[in-house]
């Protein structure tokens, strides 16, 4: 009979897999010394009863700024000083409202209870800062906050009003495209400060993979060419930490799996195989059914390249063209008998699909059928196929 002792000494290869998960912050943070540091000095006046001032951060997605503030915010928290941080995610937190009320809760538990409206809030938060109470708001992923403007015109105006204490505002974004899209008034009080984070090198992600090994994994059991190779896989491809600790978790699951004592290149790349496609799954299972057809046309035809293009015996570079998109998309719904949507539906699915990095489009040039839209598969047709075919036709 299979015995539980068995299975927990089964573990070869992990010690504590849980310190290689991103939800674990490690007690340093290599590489972000500089922007913990400057982070601390723009938010030390609120240890002196003045108001640091408001701050974004930017950088790409896994290049510390969630963790380096979590660090900062552990650190505040060790200060005597009528003075608070308030962490918020923004994607559960996406709302003037809510953000008040959260953050006010921490001083009224009363507030708990849902039925207050948003002048009784403020009103709130007034009495709180008038007692010289200096309060900074995280707002994490603040690019998903629906009401925006409001809610920094709102904050603004309690600064104004407040006269002793005040609230600052520390918006934490990897969206380039956000700032632009800001109120000019809102973009001048938000961007009074700015920390950027550069996404990870290779050298940098080999040294917090090496760190995260020697706690996580059993001693001598990854071999350091396997390390230095997912170091450089995520470098060339995002700088994403995240990214490069996935994938050497999944090269451990490998390993473990094939009752090796050690993880080696191998692992890392078939993991890399296995961590792509997991992000695709993702992706592609979250799509609307009509940009999942979209999508089967595009990768069905990607595997056997341009039609147009053989004809015409172009060099492509794998692109498709627009209109032969459009044909084998209404195929897939006619064989799914589903109505088709109009071209100008085909053409804004198109445009979400490229927002969301599975396909680019790029004009054509002259020559190339007049004018039309060339489109390319981001991924392996192969892959996505088999994803769409599975979700659309239960295959
Ligand atoms: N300098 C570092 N040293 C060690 N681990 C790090 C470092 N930077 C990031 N990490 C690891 O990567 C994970 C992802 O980082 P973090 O959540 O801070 O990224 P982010 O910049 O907030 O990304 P996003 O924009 O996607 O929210 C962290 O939980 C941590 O485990
Ligand atoms: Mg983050």
């Amino acid at each position: 009979m299979a015995s539980f002792d068995e299975m927990l000494s089964k573990h070869t290869i992990f010690k504590n897999i849980s310190v290689l998960s991103p939800h674990y912050i490690p007690k340093t943070l290599p590489f972000r010394e500089e922007q913990i540091k400057e982070l601390m000095m723009i938010l030390s006046p609120a240890l002196k009863e003045q108001k640091p001032r408001n701050l974004i951060i930017y950088g790409k997605t896994g290049s510390g700024k969630t963790c380096s503030v979590k660090k900062v915010m552990e650190e505040f928290g060790k200060m005597k000083a009528d003075a608070k941080m308030h962490y918020l995610n923004c994607r559960i937190y996406n709302s003037r409202y809510r953000i008040f009320q959260k953050t006010l809760k921490t001083y009224m538990p009363e507030l708990e209870k849902a039925g207050f409206g948003l002048p009784y809030l403020y009103e709130k938060l007034l009495e709180i800062l008038k007692e010289g109470h200096q309060m900074m708001v995280v707002l994490d992923e603040v690019d998903m906050i629906k009401d925006l403007d409001d809610l920094i015109y709102t904050l603004t105006r309690a600064n104004d009003e407040a006269v002793s204490g005040g609230i600052s505002i520390i918006g934490i974004s990897n969206k380039l495209s956000f700032k632009e899209n800001l109120d000019p008034r809102s973009k001048s009080s938000l961007y009074e400060t700015e920390i950027l984070f550069p996404p990870y090198t290779s050298e940098q992600l080999q040294k917090i993979l090496e760190q995260r090994s020697k706690e996580g994994f059993v001693e001598g059991s990854i071999e350091a060419s396997a390390i230095n190779l997912a170091a450089a896989i995520t470098a060339q491809e995002s700088g994403d930490a995240r990214y490069a600790l996935k994938l050497l978790t999944k090269a451990g699951e490998i390993a473990e799996q094939n009752k090796k004592e050690k993880v080696d290149d191998s692992d890392v790349e078939a993991a890399r195989k296995k961590v792509e496609l997991d992000l695709v799954s993702e992706t592609v299972n979250t799509l609307p059914e009509m940009h999942q057809i979209v999508l089967h046309a595009i990768a069905s035809l990607s595997m056997n390249g341009s039609r147009y293009s053989r004809l015409e015996g172009i060099e492509n570079d794998g692109f498709l063209i627009s209109g032969e998109v459009h044909e084998e998309y209404e195929k897939v719904c006619k064989s799914l008998r589903k109505k088709s949507r109009s071209l100008r539906w085909y053409r804004e699915y198109l445009n979400e699909l490229e927002m969301l990095g599975m396909i680019t489009t790029t004009p054509s040039s002259r020559g190339i059928r007049g004018h039309t839209t060339l489109i390319r598969l981001g991924q392996n047709p192969k892959d996505v196929r088999n994803i769409t075919k599975k979700n659309l036709f239960g295959e």
